[in-house]
């Protein structure tokens, strides 16, 4: 089910007895890494309450079409837009039927006319309302208008009767969804970024920093989620907003981003390192502001940590990128750094052109592994974002499968 890492999906409950299955439905779209929204009928409230559902989806739920409070948060054509993938469990006779009407009189309705999503059905009811021609000549309806129909299984429903109509058990149902969206690079895969500049404090009011903007490490982070993969982007101070899907763990300085960087190492199964990490910080942090008392002031500096070398070395290492910002010898130095960082692939860019590299919007690298290397031209930095998640994904997978065979 690692299609479902990332994916947006919108859960309908419709009334039934079989709602209370999409509590354990929500569970199971969520362990497979899918951010879940609900929308209920008010029938669906009948049978299990919206905050059952909030709590266990982590998201508001949303119950009418009318709420000036939900659209303020999330409006119903914003949600419609929001799902990749709306998926009905349990879907009523009634709701069945309003649909193959074209109906728009809930909110459920009319997300599922506004969407653009693929739309999937998990019909529950009694055997007889399934069987009944009015039913099926809805089914056979939304069959041509391309909405999938899980189910329903066959078997003893909650009224005694034997027969087709049981709503799908949870696990069938998740598995069902995964099958509607194609595999990407990444999916499933934990990827850790490091990005943006580290500001390294002498006093309450001055630090030592570089240009770096996060601009590089965000576009990665985005093209990674996009992958499928389950991001977690340790910043620098940016002005960049989060991108979507991405887990962000803002930090200050380089033992910050180090702090941050061991705390999700061992879940991670690729680290790419981007920050613009501070090599030396003041060797004491002076606690008040420093006076212009001498024409002339002198500062001990401190190596910091090397966060990618920390993260190369450790016992359970993940496929580990780094980043060389060069002004000259561009493929010795970068190959250098791959070597003594123990590092699996190092993108490098010529940073002493100031159209490319720091708080530029475009980049233009070379991208060196221990037995080659590829030039990327230049390009927007999303752009070069995609094709280097292709180009390590590639790798990965490579040394992922070198690794089960040794
Ligand atoms: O943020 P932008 O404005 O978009 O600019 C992008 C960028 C130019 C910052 C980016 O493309 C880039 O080159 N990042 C690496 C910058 C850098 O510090 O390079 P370096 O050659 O000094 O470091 C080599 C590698 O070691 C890097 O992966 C760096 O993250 C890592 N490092 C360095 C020092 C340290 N103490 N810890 C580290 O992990």
């Amino acid at each position: 089910m690692k299609q479902l890492s990332n994916r947006q999906i919108l859960l309908g409950v419709t009334g039934g007895i079989a709602a209370y299955k999409s509590a354990e439905l929500i569970r199971r779209l969520k362990d497979a890494g899918a951010d879940v929204r609900v929308v209920m009928t008010p029938a669906a409230q009948e049978f299990i309450t919206p905050l059952t559902l909030q709590a266990l989806s982590g998201n508001p739920v949303h119950t009418t079409l009318l709420d000036p409070e939900a659209e303020a948060g999330m409006g119903h054509i914003e949600l419609a837009r929001w799902a990749d993938l709306i998926l009905v469990a349990p879907a009523s006779a009634n709701f069945m039927a309003r649909l193959a009407g074209g109906r728009g009189d809930d909110l459920l309705t009319t997300l599922c006319l506004a969407t653009d999503a693929p739309i999937a059905l998990a019909p529950a009811m009694n055997q007889a309302m399934w069987r009944d021609p009015a039913t099926q000549s809805n089914v056979a309806l939304l069959k041509q208008r391309h909405i999938h129909l899980f189910g329903p299984a066959a078997g003893e429903q909650a009224c005694g009767d034997v027969g087709p109509g049981r709503m799908m058990e949870a696990e069938a149902l998740a598995s069902l969804a995964a099958s509607l969206f194609k595999t990407r690079d990444l999916d499933g895969l934990s990827v850790v970024i490091t990005a943006g500049p580290t500001r390294e404090a002498i006093d309450p009011v001055r630090y030592i920093s570089n240009h770096s903007s996060g601009k590089m490490g965000y576009a990665l982070a985005q093209a990674a989620a996009d992958a499928g993969a389950q991001v977690t982007l340790i910043s620098g101070p940016t002005n960049l907003a989060c991108p979507e899907r991405v887990k962000r763990m803002d930090v200050i300085s380089a033992q910050d981003m180090l702090a941050a960087a061991t705390d999700t190492v061992v879940a991670a199964d690729i680290f790419i390192a981007c920050a613009a990490v501070a090599d030396y910080r003041p060797a004491e942090f002076i606690t008040q502001k420093i006076k212009k008392s001498t024409d002339t002031l002198q500062l001990e500096l401190q190596r910091n940590p090397d966060i990618v070398s920390t993260v190369a070395n450790h016992a359970n290492r993940p496929f580990t990128v780094g980043f060389a910002a060069e002004t000259q010898d561009l493929e010795h130095y970068a190959k250098d750094k791959m070597r003594r960082k123990n590092l699996n692939m190092i993108i490098a860019n010529d940073v002493s052109d100031t159209s490319i590299g720091f708080n530029a919007d475009q980049n233009r690298v070379v991208v060196f592994w221990p037995e080659g290397r590829t030039e990327l031209a230049e390009m927007a930095k999303s752009q070069l974002a995609r094709q280097l998640i292709a180009m390590l994904a590639k790798h990965y997978h490579q040394y992922a499968a070198a690794a089960l065979d040794s």
